[in-house]
């Protein structure tokens, strides 16, 4: 049998219903998951610093033995051969995700060859969740049920509680 050591690499700005959902599915294919936060040279503001991003997941994921979260800076594959992974997990929720998530695996396959992307896809009540979406109504003042855990929804609006004036945040969505 073979050892799969995949990694779920993100931004995860913050972990969502829809995240929790893959890493669930994932940690039963696979031997090993990481969950790697990455440090996204773009965004360069995010609504949560790194330690409190990983903090989230830690907590949503610490009832799974074969999940663990880590940050990485550079270049995902070089991340993959330093920690012996063979797959990288990504989800894809519509197929508008398709295009971008086909240029990426396949220029990583190109770098890496020996690690290969395995797409899942989230619930379908997850399919039009993201991150940015959930910002964005937090801002807003809108309803987060269903979409993040509990004590993620209170730590978006504790930060959204933070900017004092609706336009201090609009450079975060
Ligand atoms: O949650 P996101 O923002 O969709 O995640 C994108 C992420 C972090 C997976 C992607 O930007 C990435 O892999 N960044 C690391 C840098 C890298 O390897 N870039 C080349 C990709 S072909």
């Amino acid at each position: 049998m073979k050892n799969i050591v995949a990694i779920y690499p993100g931004s995860f700005d913050p972990v969502t219903n829809g995240h929790l959902d893959l890493i669930h599915r994932g940690s039963k294919l696979f031997d090993k998951l990481i969950v790697a936060i990455a440090r996204n040279l773009e965004k360069s503001e995010t609504l949560f610093s790194m330690e409190e991003r990983s903090e989230m997941l830690v907590a949503m994921t610490s009832e799974l033995d074969n999940v663990c979260v880590d940050t990485f800076e550079g270049l995902l594959v070089s991340y993959c051969v330093k920690n012996n992974a063979n797959a990288v997990l990504r989800g894809i929720r519509a197929i508008s995700d398709y295009e971008f998530e086909l240029q990426m695996a396949l220029m990583n396959r190109k770098m890496e060859p020996r690690v290969e992307t395995i797409f899942m896809m989230p619930a379908e009540q997850y399919s039009y969740l993201s991150s940015r979406i959930v910002r964005e109504i937090a801002k807003l003042g809108g309803p987060l049920n269903g979409l993040v855990p509990k004590m993620v929804e209170d730590r978006v609006r504790e930060k959204i509680a933070h900017y004092h004036t609706a336009s201090q945040a609009t450079h975060l969505l």
